[in-house]
């Protein structure tokens, strides 16, 4: 298999060019602003960009889409760069798929739902509250009108191994193993599930190597709000001077609007793939308090 990971120096894309090289896949990671030693560059705002690597010599089989612009209160405010950095980069991604008769995967967010229900499957109906919400549903709308193969992943609070260690988990495992005094405002009314990159791999692999096409969620076993996923983590690598207080998003007073009751539900994944064993929050900071200590 031939796989083009555009976003390759991020959390999902990097953990995506691991385990599939692992697996035996040939494959081609990208970056664009962050090079890194396993990774071309290549611009998916402008695929005509003469510094982008050739993906014509890679004839790629499937393309693995990871990038959007994912700061979600600040898309609130510039609109028109959400846009190109997420749905016109999918477009482009679109026009690649096509030309080289690839599948495209794409990784899409429970922040396409209001957040009134939580555990959402992929028959649930969406309603996106903010500008990354709703550009992130507009990309998806795109690859289920472009007829071509793809995939739909929708996932949520990702953690895992990365290089810039910039995920929720990653950050404040390894601020709080500094050692120094730090006070967390944490939203207790923010509930997600939370799904380790590593998982989100191994579960495109498995869609991928079966042929599977459509929509799917991914989720774990863990459903926690940011306050619970914090004192998980300080659970292991906290100490006295770790001070989480628990406050209301309206407290929070966040630009965008959050889906509050989040969250997936992977019960077509699970029903198709009954061997799969999702890992969860436990599995993974017990893997790294072992690899850090
Ligand atoms: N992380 C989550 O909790 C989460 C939740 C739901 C959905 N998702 C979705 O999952 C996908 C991946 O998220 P992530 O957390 O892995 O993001 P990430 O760590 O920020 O990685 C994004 C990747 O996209 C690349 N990229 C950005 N702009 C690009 C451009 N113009 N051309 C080519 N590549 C570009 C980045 O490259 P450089 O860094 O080199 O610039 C980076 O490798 C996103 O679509 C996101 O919406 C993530």
């Amino acid at each position: 298999m031939n796989a083009v990971i555009l976003g390759a120096s991020g959390l999902v894309g990097g953990n995506c060019l691991s385990f599939f090289k692992k697996m035996g896949w040939n494959c081609l990671g990208t970056h664009f602003s962050f090079e890194t030693s396993e990774t071309q560059y290549y611009n998916t705002l402008d695929i005509s960009d003469d510094r982008n690597i050739d993906l014509a010599e890679f004839n790629p089989d499937v393309i693995v889409h990871c990038g959007a612009l994912t700061w979600v209160d600040y898309c609130e405010e510039h609109e028109e760069e959400s846009r190109t950095k997420t749905v016109e980069s999918t477009v482009n991604a679109i026009t690649l798929a096509k030309k080289f008769g690839a599948k495209l995967v794409y990784l899409s967010t429970d922040y396409v739902f209001d957040g009134k229900k939580g555990f959402y499957t992929e028959s649930d109906s969406v309603n996106p509250l903010g500008v990354y919400a709703r550009h992130k549903l507009e990309a998806e709308q795109e690859i289920e009108k472009a007829n071509i193969e793809h995939l739909i992943c929708r996932i949520t609070n990702v953690y895992g191994d990365e290089i810039r260690g910039k995920n929720f988990i990653a950050r404040l495992s390894e601020n709080m193993q500094k050692g120094e005094a730090m006070e967390l405002n944490l939203p207790a009314d923010q509930y997600a599930t939370p799904v380790n990159a590593r998982d989100v791999a191994r579960a495109i692999y498995e869609l991928v190597s079966n042929e599977k096409s459509g929509l799917y969620h991914f989720a774990s076993t863990d459903y926690l709000n940011r306050v619970q996923l914090a004192e998980r983590v300080q659970s292991y690598f906290g100490h006295e001077q770790v001070l989480i207080k628990s406050v209301t998003t309206e407290q929070l007073n966040q630009l965008a609007e959050r889906p509050l009751i989040g969250g997936m539900s992977a019960v077509k994944f699970n029903a198709e793939f009954p061997d799969f064993r999702w890992t969860n929050v436990d599995d993974y900071l017990t893997d790294l308090k072992n690899r850090t200590h």
